[in-house]
């Protein structure tokens, strides 16, 4: 277990619980974190060096931020073993790819690129939880040449806890994460920011109220995974950050023209959306919503 943090240690809770792993090794800079990880009984022993910690290993998991993914790959290359499986639960998979590509020469055959779509605003083991992944999809997005029996062993590490497993191709996850969690990830970042910059902030946060607080929540996420992710997603980011700000000039225009039907025709349909969203319905399609 490569960074032991909200996701590489929920994982190891979970796997733990469902009694499938002997010993998990945790790894990462931090003495702190990993005493803290050892001491929770989340990990039975760790080490800073990433390549002690894959030695014999079976399955090395990978989660610290995406920025770190590249050194990653490099100090293990030389140490794992041939039937070893690696994987990880970074956000971005298209610069995992590229990454493991500058780190390994060639995108190795057992490496199953994935990303569990859960998680929270915390970070750190202690924010780690058993039931994290329960229910939760997590995305694989194998390549053309990964091994069938490594995707078949990621697939049922994480059925084991309790995740739905789909798999789909990286550029196609980059584009859907884009919009379902990294833009909006950017309009709570963008949105607390431009409020604390604004004259009076004092009394906009005294005053700020429920709703302020639900669409915030994820602003409170860790800048350096969130830096990371911009970074290596910029391209299908940059494009849902530009088509979404159409969008908003559209409703700032509307309101400007005192459109009431205009207004009320947007906000019906976002809340169809909404409401069936949370109603676990599932997909919305366009044509639901005409
Ligand atoms: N949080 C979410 O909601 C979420 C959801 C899905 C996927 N992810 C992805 O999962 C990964 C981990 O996120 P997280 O939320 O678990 O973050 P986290 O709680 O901050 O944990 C990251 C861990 O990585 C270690 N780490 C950081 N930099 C490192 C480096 N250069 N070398 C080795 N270890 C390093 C950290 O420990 P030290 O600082 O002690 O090294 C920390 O324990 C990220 O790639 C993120 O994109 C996150």
């Amino acid at each position: 277990m490569i960074g032991v943090g909200l996701i590489g240690g929920s994982l190891a809770r979970a796997l733990r619980v469902a009694g499938v792993v002997d010993e998990v090794i945790g790894c990462g800079r931090s003495a702190a974190n990993l005493e803290k990880a050892a001491e929770l009984g989340v990990i039975d022993r760790f080490t800073h060096d990433p390549a002690e910690a894959v030695r014999g290993a079976d399955m090395v998991f990978i989660a610290v931020p995406l920025g770190a993914m590249e050194q990653t790959f490099s100090a293990i290359k030389d140490y794992l073993g041939d039937a070893t499986v690696v994987t990880d639960g970074g956000s971005v998979k298209g610069s995992v790819v590229v990454d493991a590509r500058a780190a390994f020469g060639k995108v190795p055959t057992r490496l199953v690129p994935g990303h569990p779509i859960a998680g929270t605003e915390r970070s750190g083991v202690d924010a780690s939880f058993p039931e994290l992944y329960q229910n939760r999809r997590v995305i694989l997005t194998p390549l053309p040449e990964t091994d069938s029996d490594a995707l078949d062993r990621v697939t049922r590490m994480w059925q084991s806890c309790g995740a739905q497993v789909t798999s789909m191709g990286v550029a196609h996850h980059d584009e859907i994460l884009a919009a379902t969690s990294h833009l909006p990830h950017m309009l709570a970042f963008g949105l607390v920011d431009a409020l604390v910059r604004m004259r009076k902030n004092d009394e906009i946060f005294r005053y700020a109220a429920g709703g302020f607080r639900d669409f915030t929540r994820i602003a409170s996420s860790n800048p350096v995974m969130w830096r990371d992710i911009c970074i290596a997603n910029r391209e299908a980011l940059g494009e849902m950050l530009r088509g979404f700000s159409d969008e908003m000039a559209v409703l700032a225009e509307t309101i400007r023209r005192a459109d009431g039907d205009h207004l009320l025709e947007i906000f019906q349909r976002a809340k169809k959306a909404r409401d069936r969203y949370v109603d676990g319905l599932g997909a919305v399609s366009k044509t639901d919503l005409e």
